[in-house]
């Protein structure tokens, strides 16, 4: 059923006819759901589900005030309230993604017959046998992409049946595969290694996202939406362990420049084998979610956004020049939080304000280069709801 029209546009009859039918079978946006893949970015839930499954100390990130500005509870959303895949789903017109693990007895999987979940805060492309024999030990999961992506093909006869309805399930939904691979860098240089040795990761990383968005596309995969890294020298994490008077900064945004160079070099990278990917499947719908500009648009021009506080100080956290002090986290009892966190751009010194996701998914799903996705899906409905 592919179809080019767009609900807005003026057709035959016969075409209008399609496109009702498809309105009734598929919800009133382009995609049935979301299917997402990722990091503390992108996830609803899943590292407090495997927390208690696995009775482990519960992580700060997991208790207030993260999640204080949405549903007043901590879903286990690394911000004070929504991410980018909730801004996401409203503007799909689709409800919140539900994390794939749930609480043992319940059985929601109805429910993931809109989108499912397997991001997992903390998690990294890389799978632990990479990481580690580089000395990089995961503090917090090793739901790696790949686990992920175990846990998906488990699920999907219990989502969507057999083979053929499943090719259905998936080519009808948005695939956000991202953003994942930030953690597999973030550890080792938050930990001390130089970055140099870091770098060797960049093509390990984007290989494994670049392979699983080929399994994805083996399986029916039609639209998918990967995220680059954001411009990490911004963050008030980084800027606090890696500031010092040898670093170069940005003299606009006051961003460490090597650090923002390391993000765009992974980003460059995964563009150019996203366009392979492209030239091999031009059925397939990829779009680059360039988390890196739209961040920095903010970074340079924080006033313009309402966040009057600066985009580099960190709302929750501890002392210091940027809010954060490495002995302090946010959700601990001696952290300190802003009573405005609207006005930063920065949560807890690496996740960002529900503020400062809003204006990231706003400039980059209403574009056009978003929009068309949709007209071109094999849906063809256009696209409803806003941010
Ligand atoms: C959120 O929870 C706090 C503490 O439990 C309560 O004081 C406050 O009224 C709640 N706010 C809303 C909007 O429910
Ligand atoms: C990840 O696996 C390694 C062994 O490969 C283990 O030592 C480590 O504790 C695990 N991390 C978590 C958070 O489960
Ligand atoms: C898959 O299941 C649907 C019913 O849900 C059925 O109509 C279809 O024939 C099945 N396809 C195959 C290949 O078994």
């Amino acid at each position: 059923m592919a179809s080019s029209s767009s609900c807005s546009s003026s057709v035959s009859f016969g075409v209008i006819l399609v496109w009702l039918m498809s309105c009734f079978s598929y919800g009133n946006g382009c995609y049935t759901s979301i299917i997402s893949f990722g990091d503390s970015l992108a996830d609803t839930g899943n590292l407090k589900q495997l927390g208690s499954i696995s009775n482990r100390e519960v992580f700060p990130l997991l208790l207030p005030p993260y999640g204080e500005n949405f549903l007043n509870q901590s879903t286990g959303r690394c911000s004070n309230g929504r991410l980018i895949i909730d801004f996401l789903a409203e503007r799909l017109g689709l409800p919140l993604t539900p994390p794939f693990l749930q609480d043992n007895g319940n059985n929601n999987m109805v429910t993931f017959k809109q989108g499912v979940n397997f991001a997992v805060a903390g998690a990294t492309a890389l799978d632990p046998s990479v990481l580690e024999p580089r000395g990089i030990v995961n503090p917090m999961t090793n739901a790696s992409l790949g686990v992920q992506l175990a846990w998906f093909k488990q699920s999907l006869p219990s989502i969507c049946g057999n083979e053929s309805n499943c090719r259905d399930f998936i080519g009808r939904s948005l695939i956000l595969v991202g953003e994942i691979g930030g953690n597999d860098y973030n550890y080792p240089i938050l930990w001390g290694q130089p970055i140099e040795e870091v770098e060797v990761l960049v093509p390990l990383v984007v290989d494994t996202i670049i392979s699983t968005i080929n399994e994805l596309i083996g399986m029916g995969a039609k639209t998918l939406v990967v995220p680059g890294n954001f411009p990490v020298g911004c963050s008030a994490s980084y800027l606090t362990v890696c500031g010092s008077q040898n670093e170069e900064y940005d003299p606009k945004t006051g961003c460490l420049v090597r650090l923002n160079q390391f993000a765009e070099y992974h980003n460059k990278l995964l563009q150019t084998k996203l366009k392979q990917v492209r030239d091999l499947h031009p059925d397939v719908n990829i779009f680059y979610a360039d988390y890196y500009n739209a961040a920095m648009e903010i970074y340079r021009f924080p006033y313009k956004y309402g966040f009057t506080n600066g985009a580099l100080k960190a709302c929750c956290g501890g002392e210091g020049r940027y809010n954060v002090d490495p002995t302090v986290q946010c959700g601990e009892v001696s952290a300190t939080v802003c009573d405005e966190p609207d006005t930063h751009v920065s949560w807890d010194g690496i996740h960002l304000t529900e503020a400062a996701y809003r204006v990231i998914s706003k400039n980059l799903f209403s574009t056009p280069q978003f929009n068309s996705l949709c007209s071109t899906s094999t849906s063809g409905v256009g696209l409803s709801g806003s941010l």
